[in-house]
């Protein structure tokens, strides 16, 4: 069970920080977004590279960007320990996989509330994580989609049948108070953006997710 506070919700004046205040999280959310695949731009390639050199944790990568083909091997280049592209947006996600994979970083695929997990369910060969995305993709603070447990549930299940080690993330109005169903559902990475960054307390509220996560 791992937790990766999204930066999102973080001042993005001062991102050392703010990566400094998560440091016994296990991963840092990354959202990379082009104002294309979602209608918000935030960061690219070269921020990420320099937040590498910094976080305390490694950075899981989250590219809500077009053609994930062309740009997403460069987020592993980056530094990314993780890198997560949306199947919505690649023209051939087994070729996008492989290619974080040849950069040495984890690869993962997201997917839309509006996308079946099960067309895509023999990527699982090629990935070691899957993100279901649990509000539509492009702003933190949202509310939390309970109608996409059952997509967990059948990720985890597909995992399970196929063995191997592949993790299921949720992002997306993950708190406090909704970590327990998604847990329950069968997932073992949880992003949460709002949720950390807007505690008072960062670290014990990272602590508390993973106690009610855990629970
Ligand atoms: C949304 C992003 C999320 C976002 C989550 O498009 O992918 O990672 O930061 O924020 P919260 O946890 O506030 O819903
Ligand atoms: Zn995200």
């Amino acid at each position: 069970m791992q937790i990766s506070p999204s930066i999102l919700s973080s001042d993005f004046a001062n991102l050392e920080a703010e990566l400094r205040a998560i440091a016994s999280a296990d991963w840092a959310h990354v959202d990379v977004m082009d104002n294309h695949f979602v209608p918000n731009l935030t960061l690219g390639q070269p921020v990420v590279e320099s937040l590498a050199r910094v976080s305390p944790v490694p950075l899981d990568a989250h590219l809500m960007i077009e053609d994930p083909d062309r740009w997403a091997p460069g987020y592993a280049e980056a530094g990314a320990g993780s890198v997560t592209f949306h199947v919505e947006a690649a023209a051939d996600p087994v070729a996008v996989a492989r290619a974080i994979r040849a950069e040495g970083a984890r690869a993962a695929f997201a997917l839309k509330p509006g996308t079946l997990f099960e067309p895509y369910e023999e990527l699982l060969d090629e990935v070691d994580m899957v993100l279901v995305m649990t509000v539509e993709p492009g702003f933190g603070g949202q509310s939390f989609m309970a109608d996409q447990l059952p997509k967990v549930r059948a990720v985890r299940e597909a995992v399970r049948r196929r063995g191997g080690e592949i993790w299921v993330q949720v992002d997306g109005g993950v708190s406090a108070d909704t970590i327990g169903q998604c847990a329950e559902a069968g997932a073992d990475v949880f992003v949460a953006g709002s949720a950390v960054y807007g505690a008072d307390d960062v670290p014990g509220r990272i602590a508390q997710l993973r106690e009610t996560a855990g629970r």
